[in-house]
């Protein structure tokens, strides 16, 4: 793989021309309180530059949904979110006719006694002449869902397609997609095949409840985010937070990166470090301390039993190693 150098500019239309290189990219979601390492901003840039989606694993709440959000932002291009659960199928990620207004439209037929055939019969009875069906299985009477709105943007220039959890989806679906990743074209049996005119930039998320295809990994660029390091979890309190104070600030990120390192039923993501900051910001904390972590838990961890270890074997611990290396 070749890493671009600082002049070669994104290619592709939906690339401000100000992201000519990594660093730039690096700077630009900075700029949208993104923090993102050399790798993480690498696999991005590459994704653009090469067109080719972008799989993201990781735990819980390390930040993986906002990087579309933000890219989103960055290339000013719309979002388009695919929300995957069980049971996910085509006529809520694709498409789905509309046959409340086609039977409407029926109907209005039948009065206007537009159609000799549809008289006298009650609408499903009503055998169709071509016409009619082709308008009532014509553009104006589909539902686009986000695949599909992703493919079908007309003049409007590509989008930022989120397909959001995929390990939350069944299988089948997710053999369906490995032919829109592949060509970037979606068939509709009754209009034909609409194909993307530029693709989108996909991202695409998993939590890893379930291993994800090998085939539909080999049509992404692949990244895994962990947990982040003190330095990169400080920077995303200060991004988001800037009202806490720094040492509030350091505080936090320390305890919950010594938190991470013991036995949990549930280890805490960067979305609950900055539910916690925010909390103690709004109790105008201005340092941690024995009792108020104790008081605040909950914000952090969401099972009883790693709430009550905290409590009980963790906190005074913690806040040791704390009180050495921030004071
Ligand atoms: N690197 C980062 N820079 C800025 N904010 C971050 C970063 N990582 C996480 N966050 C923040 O943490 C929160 C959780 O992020 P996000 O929802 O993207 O996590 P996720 O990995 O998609 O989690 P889940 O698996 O639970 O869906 C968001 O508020 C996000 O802004
Ligand atoms: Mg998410």
């Amino acid at each position: 793989m070749t890493i671009p150098t600082a002049n070669t500019a994104l290619s592709t239309s939906i690339t401000t021309p100000n992201i000519a290189s990594i660093d730039d990219l690096q700077n630009a979601l900075r700029a949208q309180n993104y923090v993102a390492e050399r790798g993480l901003a690498t696999s991005i840039y590459l994704a653009l530059k090469l067109r080719r989606p972008l799989f993201l694993e990781g735990e819980a709440g390390v930040g993986k949904t906002e990087i579309a959000k933000v890219l989103a932002q960055v290339l000013g291009a719309e979002l388009i979110r695919l929300q995957c659960y069980e049971g996910l199928d085509v006529s809520h990620a694709v498409y789905e006719w509309n046959y409340t207004r086609q039977m409407m439209h029926i109907r209005l037929m039948e009065a206007r006694g537009d159609h000799a055939e549809a008289r006298g019969k009650s609408a499903a009875q009503a055998p169709m002449s071509a016409q009619i069906e082709d308008e009532l299985f014509g553009p104006a009477f589909l539902l686009k869902r986000p695949l599909l709105q992703a493919i079908d943007r007309g003049s409007k220039g590509p989008a930022v397609l989120l397909i959001d959890e995929l390990d939350r989806s069944d299988e089948e679906f997710e053999a369906y997609l490995l032919e829109i990743l592949s060509d970037f074209q979606i068939t509709i049996p009754e209009i034909g095949t609409i194909k993307a005119v530029e693709p989108p930039v996909v991202i695409i998320t998993s939590n890893r409840t379930r291993e994800i295809h090998d085939a539909l990994k080999r049509r992404c660029l692949y990244q895994w985010i962990d947990y982040p390091s003190f330095d990169k979890e400080l920077l995303i309190v200060r991004a988001k937070v800037p009202s806490a104070p720094e040492q509030l600030s350091r505080q936090v990120t320390m305890y919950v990166q010594e938190l991470r390192r013991a036995e949990l039923y549930k280890l805490p993501g960067v979305a609950e470090t900055l539910d916690w900051i925010t909390a103690l910001v709004a109790l105008d904390a201005k340092a941690l301390d024995e009792q108020i972590v104790d008081e605040t838990l909950g914000v952090i961890l969401k099972y009883q039993d790693d709430v009550v270890k905290a409590r009980t074997e963790l906190n005074k611990n913690i806040m040791a190693v704390i009180s050495t290396g921030v004071a």
